[in-house]
């Protein structure tokens, strides 16, 4: 922006100011997961710029302008948002919230095709913009579409992450953390695989201060453990479902989780994080298929993958997933 008269007048230039700060990111998609995720992003000051994109013109200038109105009350941000993808250029990092959501009682695998198609509109056009980015995709059926992503992007696998079972290990910690009367972030515990129906919870090691749940009770999170601390996975499996019928869509805790990852990947703070990832070649997987495995987050995406002690049973469910997204991928026409 060139200054008028009263700008000259009030400021005397030493510099030019540069445009971008290297903090940029864009959300595609300003429906509900997308809002909150750039909602999250705004309120723990993760990003320096932010770059909206949308088919829906008036409902993004709408939420553009919205968000911009509160900037006085926040750290500044540079927002902007077009329904042309130039507006992303430069972005260190893209979360891809676009698409169809289930509806009541639908599946998030039933999404699969629809949302393949979007994609190929979306994800070349993000890396014809910014050709280094990375990618965390959120859209369902998120581990189906990040392979998507990254066969249609070209770029290395580990710069395009699917927000995968970070959300599922928060509803689990969460469930964890009522049961036993501590914070959410003292409970802790890890759900990997599927993001969805086939998600494995890795029981043998749920801990509080590194005390196993498991050394206390030898059947806890089995069908046959008395105090039926099992229900707490249906749960979280149900979550998604159950809140879509209660209010229609879910949002704030995607959102926040969103936040997180593109934190760590952004100030390459090394968080571990259950997100989506290439896992060919781990716990015995030989299909070439995108799954949440506990993955270090830095500048460069997933820098390393944790090889978490898995036991026989959670190694099979994890390949019952595996075969799954496999089939469903063999069914996807590009
Ligand atoms: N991975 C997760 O944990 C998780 C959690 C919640 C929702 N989701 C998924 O996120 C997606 C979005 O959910 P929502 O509730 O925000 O839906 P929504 O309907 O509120 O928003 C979707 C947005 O995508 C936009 N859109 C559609 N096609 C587009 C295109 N070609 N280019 C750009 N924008 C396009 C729409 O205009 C709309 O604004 C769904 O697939 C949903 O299942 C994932």
């Amino acid at each position: 922006m060139s200054g008028d008269g009263i700008m000259h007048d009030l400021m005397e230039e030493v510099q030019p100011a540069l445009k971008t700060s290297g903090g940029k990111v864009s959300v595609v998609g300003v429906g509900q997961v997308g809002m909150a995720c750039a909602f999250s992003l705004l309120t723990q000051h993760i990003c320096s710029e932010l770059a909206l994109v949308d088919v829906a013109a008036d409902k993004l200038r709408g939420e553009m302008l919205d968000l911009q109105h509160g900037l006085t009350f926040l750290r500044n941000v540079k927002i902007d948002a077009s329904t042309d993808y130039s507006v992303t250029a430069g972005s260190k990092l893209c979360i891809v919230t676009a698409g169809a959501r289930q509806r009541e009682g639908e599946s998030r695998l039933s999404l699969v095709q629809r949302n393949t198609d979007i994609f190929k509109g979306i994800i070349p056009q993000l890396v014809k913009h910014s050709p280094n980015t990375i990618l965390i995709i959120v859209s369902n059926p998120v581990d189906i579409l990040t392979y998507v992503a990254w066969k249609v992007s070209g770029l290395p696998k580990n710069r395009v992450i699917g927000s995968g079972t970070n959300l599922d290990s928060s509803r689990f910690r969460f469930h964890l953390s009522q049961r036993l009367n501590v914070a959410p972030s003292s409970a802790h515990g890890w759900i990997i695989g599927e993001h969805g129906d086939t998600s494995v919870p890795v029981w043998s090691g749920v801990n509080v201060a590194g005390v196993r749940l498991r050394d206390l009770n030898p059947k806890v999170g089995t069908p046959e453990d008395p105090d039926k601390y099992d229900d707490m996975h249906k749960e979280v499996v149900n979550s998604a479902y159950e809140i879509i019928k209660l209010k229609g869509y879910t949002s704030w805790a995607i959102g926040t989780s969103c936040a997180v990852l593109t934190n760590s990947l952004l100030k390459n703070l090394r968080n571990v994080f259950a997100v989506s990832t290439s896992v060919k070649g781990y716990h015995g997987i030989d299909k070439d298929v995108f799954l949440s495995l506990p993955c270090v987050l830095g500048e460069n995406g997933v820098t390393h993958v944790i090889k978490q002690t898995l036991t026989e049973e959670e190694i099979q469910q994890l390949q019952n997933s595996a075969n799954t997204m496999d089939q469903v991928q063999q069914g996807i026409s590009f």
